[in-house]
């Protein structure tokens, strides 16, 4: 397996990743990533099958598992009831009880409440240039998950705060400092978290939290930790990626050679949504630990070796899109690894979709005249592919 080394905090790779996925393609598609010290799968075909296959999974054997100091223990805790840590069954036991209470009966009723936030986040921009990221992509994805949770509107700047300080976990830059501040979130969210299940369960309402309590699945209930785990997941990765992808997308219509507002025309609106997920999604990579010896496309992998899926690679692959690297709405290959496959299938993929549906077409029709008002840069962080701030003007 051919080695290369790249700097995931480099800045020109946090600007543009694909020129080193497209570098480490003429190795085949996988190669060693020697920053990271693991194997990493750069072809669709390859990632897609890695994404099904049971002999690789989320969850760290026993025998595997790397020591963590001490400090940290309160974070793994959490990690370790999360649905995204478990495999099978302790998984299809977690995901089966969500699953019941995230119907998509739900997600469709959060439209009408999406598209009125939206106006009304409109209604507030500046005549100034302004940052898009906090005043629009930020606000609809925190604020429509903590309604659909049954959280008070006017947490979600703390929820932010939280969700912020627990997923830098993942960065490659970690220091003592974010594992503190992640352990002080995970302590202060899941102490809220905890009070606010106690109150659902003494009046229950109609939110997904009061459903959650109830899903019950072949006589098993969600223990208070996991309800606590859950609802805390549900949060965080209800709105840190899809920040990114409207963030991402907005920057890809407002930089494109074809008007934002006829790409988000009814009738052309999912297609670009599809292609603004396929092109520059918001998470590049998720990994699985081998749970055998194998052979992996032909190069042999021993048991307990973790394995780097680049989603946002894979979306590029010459072999399964015609001009990888452009940004056309109109293909019709329109398949993308963006929300994963298999067992860990994104839960939220449906309200993420719908969120960018409702949410791009108002803003364009709007303000069809919205313009970038200086570069727009992407933060210095490989765990989310999102931009620091999105500066326009109307
Ligand atoms: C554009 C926005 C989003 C993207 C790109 C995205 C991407 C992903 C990906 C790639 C995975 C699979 C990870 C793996 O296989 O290791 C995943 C899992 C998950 N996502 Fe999303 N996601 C998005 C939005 C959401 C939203 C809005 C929610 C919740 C409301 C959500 C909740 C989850 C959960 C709970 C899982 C774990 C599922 C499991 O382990 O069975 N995501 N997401």
């Amino acid at each position: 397996m051919k080695t290369f080394s790249q700097d995931p905090t480099a800045q020109d790779f946090v600007q543009n990743p694909y020129d080193f996925y497209d570098h480490t393609r003429q190795a085949g598609p996988i190669f060693f990533w020697s920053d990271y010290q693991m194997p990493c799968v750069t072809g669709y075909s390859e990632v897609d099958a890695l994404l099904r296959d049971r002999r690789v999974g989320r969850e760290r054997p026993t025998e595997f598992q790397t020591p963590y100091p001490e400090h940290i223990e309160t974070f793994i805790a959490f990690e370790r009831r999360s649905m995204l840590e478990l495999e099978p069954p302790a998984h299809t036991r977690l995901r089966g009880l969500v699953v019941r209470a995230f119907t998509s009966r739900r997600i469709a009723s959060m439209e009408g409440e999406i598209t009125t936030l939206t106006n009304q986040l409109i209604d507030a921009f500046p005549d100034q240039p302004f940052d898009l990221l906090a005043a629009f992509a930020e606000q609809i994805p925190v604020i429509i998950i903590a309604r659909l949770l049954g959280v008070p509107d006017e947490m979600a700047a703390q929820l932010l705060r939280w969700s912020h300080d627990m997923v830098a976990m993942y960065q490659a830059n970690r220091t003592r400092q974010t594992e503190d501040a992640a352990v002080a979130a995970t302590d202060a969210f899941s102490a809220y978290m905890r009070g606010y299940v106690d109150e659902r369960r003494k009046s229950p309402s109609d939110d997904l939290i009061t459903t959650l309590i109830a899903a019950e699945e072949d006589g098993s209930k969600l223990s208070n930790e996991e309800l606590i785990a859950t609802s805390i997941l549900l949060l965080n990765a209800g709105h840190e990626a899809t920040v990114h992808a409207i963030g991402n997308g907005v920057r890809l219509l407002l930089t494109s050679d074809i008007s934002a507002c006829e790409l988000t025309r009814p009738d052309r609106i999912d297609t670009t949504i599809e292609e603004i997920l396929r092109f520059d999604p918001p998470l590049h990579m998720f990994t699985r630990i081998a749970y055998e010896d194998m052979d992996l496309f032909g190069h042999p992998i021993k048991r307990g070796t973790e394995i780097g899926l680049l989603l946002a690679a894979a979306n590029r692959d010459p072999a399964k899109f015609k001009t990888p690297n452009q940004f056309r709405p109109s293909r019709s290959d329109q398949a993308h690894t963006s929300f994963g496959a298999g067992v860990h299938f994104c839960i939220g993929a449906p309200l993420a979709r719908l969120e960018m549906k409702t949410a791009l077409p108002i803003l364009f029709a709007r303000h069809p005249d919205l313009k970038l008002a200086g570069r727009a840069e992407f933060a210095d962080r490989y765990h989310f592919h999102g931009l620091k701030s999105l500066m326009v003007k109307l």
